[in-house]
């Protein structure tokens, strides 16, 4: 098993990573005196496929509350919100209650921000079971939900007691939600160092074939890096903006795809109008860019993507929330673990970054 701290002001966590440690939350909730009582909101479909596991597991667990959270991104919504309250009073659950999320993202987020309100904030621990919720959204504490067809606008920033992965949960990802956790692990590895991007280069095909003996070292370096970021910027006011490398552009594709897309495979879309962006910017040499984009370029993207109109996507980058102020700043790369923050471009730099990219898939 392998343990990654991450140390904020307040509130230190462990984040345990291993196959079949379900069996260790026991004993990790007692090193931390939680509460006995445990409301465990489990995302349906993880329910449904690791059912025997889980009931194994739940049937130590006494007489605690469980909740079949329905999967889909519609999740995330005051209504449901509502629900898991309510669920919560139905059951007398009060202060002394521990709220266990085991799902992908979507259960982690809408669970998360409801532990933080629920009698003004009960504790939460995650148990990530999509690659992406394990390396990216159960580690630095941002829970939400989406409103008024923004993604995310109401939230809190909640830190968990710990996160536990197991990583016999990912047995059961599809594809797709494969990509999703490969992007943002390939994203880790273009700020850190050339020798964790040759390790994700080379151990690519063990992801999907779901060899995680093979990966577990790359999903522990991953969370560490997200672990030392958020250490560092708890609350994303400065060094945590380079967690959003490819994210500007991708957060449009989404948007402009109406959400069709998977959110990870847009991230990957967007590292490569990224690294394009830093080429035009002559950050990057023709021959490096090549280089710099055949990780990227092993995933196959949608199609889809290219229809976009250019304008459209440039007009939604600039109605994104950290771009009010009428300019876009991007997050570009000078070589792999050397970012550069808030850099601005002509619009034509990036309306060429996006025909590239249109073009190379
Ligand atoms: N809080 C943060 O910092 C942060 C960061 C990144 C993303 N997010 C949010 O995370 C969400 C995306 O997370 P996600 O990709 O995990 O989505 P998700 O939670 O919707 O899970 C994707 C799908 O996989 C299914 N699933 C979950 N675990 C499975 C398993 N082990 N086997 C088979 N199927 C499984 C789910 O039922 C769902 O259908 C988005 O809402 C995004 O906004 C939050």
């Amino acid at each position: 098993m392998k343990t990654i701290s991450v140390l904020l002001k307040e509130n230190n966590y462990e984040i345990y990573l291993g196959r079949g440690i379900l069996n260790k939350f026991n004993s990790f909730c007692e090193k931390k005196s939680l509460p006995k009582r445990k409301f465990f909101v489990i995302d349906e479909n993880v329910f449904r496929l690791h059912k025997r596991y889980l009931l194994n597991f739940l049937s130590s667990e006494g007489n605690d509350i469980v909740y079949k959270f329905p999967s889909g991104e519609k999740s995330k919504s005051f209504k449901q919100i509502s629900e898991l309250h309510k669920v919560m009073l139905e059951n007398k659950l009060g202060r002394d209650t521990l709220v266990v999320a085991i799902g992908g993202g979507v259960t982690g987020d809408a669970a998360g921000f409801a532990a933080s309100i629920f009698m003004r904030g009960v504790p939460v621990v995650h148990i990530p079971t999509t690659l992406l919720a394990a390396v990216d959204s159960s580690v630095g504490g941002k829970t939400g939900i989406n409103f008024n067809n923004t993604k995310n606008v109401i939230g809190s920033f909640y830190q968990p007691k710990f996160v536990l992965i197991d990583t016999i949960f990912f047995s059961s990802l599809p594809e797709k939600e494969i990509t999703c956790g490969l992007g943002e692990i390939i994203k880790y590895a273009y700020l850190t160092g050339q020798n964790f991007y040759d390790e994700v280069f080379l151990s690519f095909n063990y992801f999907y074939q779901k060899d995680f003996s093979k990966t577990e070292k790359l999903i522990a370096n991953s969370i560490s890096v997200k672990a030392e970021v958020v250490s560092s910027d708890e609350k994303e006011t400065g060094l945590r903006k380079i967690l959003n490398f490819g994210h500007t552009f991708a957060h449009a594709f989404e948007s402009e795809l109406h959400f069709k897309i998977k959110h990870g495979e847009a991230v990957i879309a967007g590292i490569i109008c990224a690294l394009y962006l830093s080429h035009e910017k002559g950050f990057i040499s023709a021959l490096r860019l090549e280089e710099l984009l055949s990780l990227p370029k092993k995933i196959t993207l949608s199609s889809s993507l290219k229809k976009l109109n250019k304008e459209k996507l440039y007009n939604s980058m600039l109605s994104d929330k950290k771009n009010r102020d009428g300019k876009i700043k991007f997050v570009l790369i000078k070589e792999i673990g050397e970012i550069l923050l808030d850099v601005e471009t002509e619009k034509g730099e990036v309306f060429r970054s996006f025909e590239k990219m249109f073009q190379s898939i």
